[in-house]
């Protein structure tokens, strides 16, 4: 196996740890903009298979990352079973709400979503024709919570309130649509997987709102069930898991979701990981996106830091979260120097 990303999720620990980006396709990039430009806008870009591979190319092109992710977005999954959705500029997405029972019988089933999904598909089987060599692919997907939080609310919500009070209000239908989005992400990333993704990482955004046995219930328990059926039908498929702001609920989570890897926040430091997380998994982060837009010595500081914690095991370097659209590109150059010269 040559390829740095699988060998460090395998279990490797590397003398430099592969690199790639959350969001490294993304408005920060002006090549970026400008493919945005020509789809019109951001749906069209993620559903128009040579243009979202041509995005998902460039941050490779320019600065030769490990990993390429798929270009597209959690909110595609909600869409393909019926929901409504669309971006308002400056603002981010919004879908039609679901509160209660109807909202969920309106839903398509998990397995008749692929028609709408195979624009996504077709960019999964492009990329994998036309990466470097050496580059991994990587597929993705929302987790349930965090996908349920959007098709509750119908839009983002700073403390997923609305999600909450369904959970608690009317536990049925909230456990019918959790179930149901969790067997149409395993669907949804299977078919990425057959398409040509190598690894696949499930993003769990908001996972940082569910405390105690909720979220066992709600992050954990939905993660394990996704994680232990994609391996069941693709043997030996690395999966990245982000339950993101889990905190302390980090620990024990890849060993009980299956999980490879761990990747973690920038709320949480990286000897702690090295010494609570990593004996359990390959760990991935967690620089402070906030460093892409600042730059400077702090920025080669907290880079070499957490190198050096995380040296000692499997580690996948990247940030703690998306690197944001007023980030200088400049300064993904200087993280990378970093990374691999020291
Ligand atoms: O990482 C990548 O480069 C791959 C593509 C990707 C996007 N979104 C593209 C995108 C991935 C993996 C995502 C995941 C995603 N989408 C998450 C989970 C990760 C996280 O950030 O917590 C969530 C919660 C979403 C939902 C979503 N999509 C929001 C809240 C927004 C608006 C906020 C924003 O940044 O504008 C989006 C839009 C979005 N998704 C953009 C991109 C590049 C910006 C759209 C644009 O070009 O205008």
């Amino acid at each position: 196996m040559t390829k740095t990303l699988l060998r460090a999720l395998a279990g490797e620990t590397l003398p430099t740890p592969p690199i790639w980006m959350m969001r490294q396709a993304g408005r920060y990039l002006p090549e970026y903009r400008a493919t945005r430009a020509k789809a019109g806008d951001f749906l069209s870009l993620c559903y128009t298979p040579d243009l979202a591979a041509e995005v998902t190319l460039q941050p490779i092109r320019r600065y030769g990352f490990d990993g390429a992710i798929l270009f597209a977005d959690i909110l595609l999954l909600p869409q393909a079973l019926g929901a409504d959705l669309w971006f308002v500029t400056g603002e981010g997405p919004r879908l039609s709400t679901l509160t209660g029972p109807e909202g969920l019988g309106a839903l398509k089933g998990k397995d008749d979503i692929h028609d709408h999904l195979a624009p996504v598909y077709e960019t999964v089987r492009i990329l994998s024709g036309e990466l470097p060599a050496d580059t991994t692919l990587i597929g993705f997907a929302g987790a349930p919570w965090t996908v349920a939080t959007y098709m509750i609310a119908g839009r983002g919500t700073p403390d997923q309130g609305p999600a909450h009070a369904l959970r608690q209000s009317d536990p049925a239908t909230f456990d019918a649509l959790m179930a149901l989005i969790t067997e149409a992400t395993i669907e949804y990333l299977s078919l990425q997987v057959q398409a040509g993704a190598e690894v696949v990482k499930i993003f769990d955004s908001w996972a940082g709102s569910l405390k105690d046995e909720a979220f066992t219930t709600y992050a954990l328990k939905p993660a394990r069930r996704i994680v232990s059926e994609l391996k069941r039908r693709h043997p030996g498929l690395p999966v990245i898991a982000f339950p993101r702001q889990a905190g302390d609920a980090y620990v024990g989570f890849a060993k009980a979701t299956g999980a490879d890897c761990l990747a973690i926040d920038n709320s949480v430091s990286p000897d702690w990981a090295a010494r609570t997380l990593q004996p359990d998994s390959c760990i991935q982060g967690n620089l402070d996106p906030r460093h892409m837009v600042t730059g400077g010595q702090p920025l080669i500081d907290e880079t070499r830091q957490i190198v050096q914690a995380l040296k000692a095991g499997p580690h996948v370097f990247n940030l703690g979260h998306g690197i944001t659209p007023d980030a200088d590109p400049d300064n993904v150059q200087v993280m990378i120097d970093t990374v691999r010269g020291g």
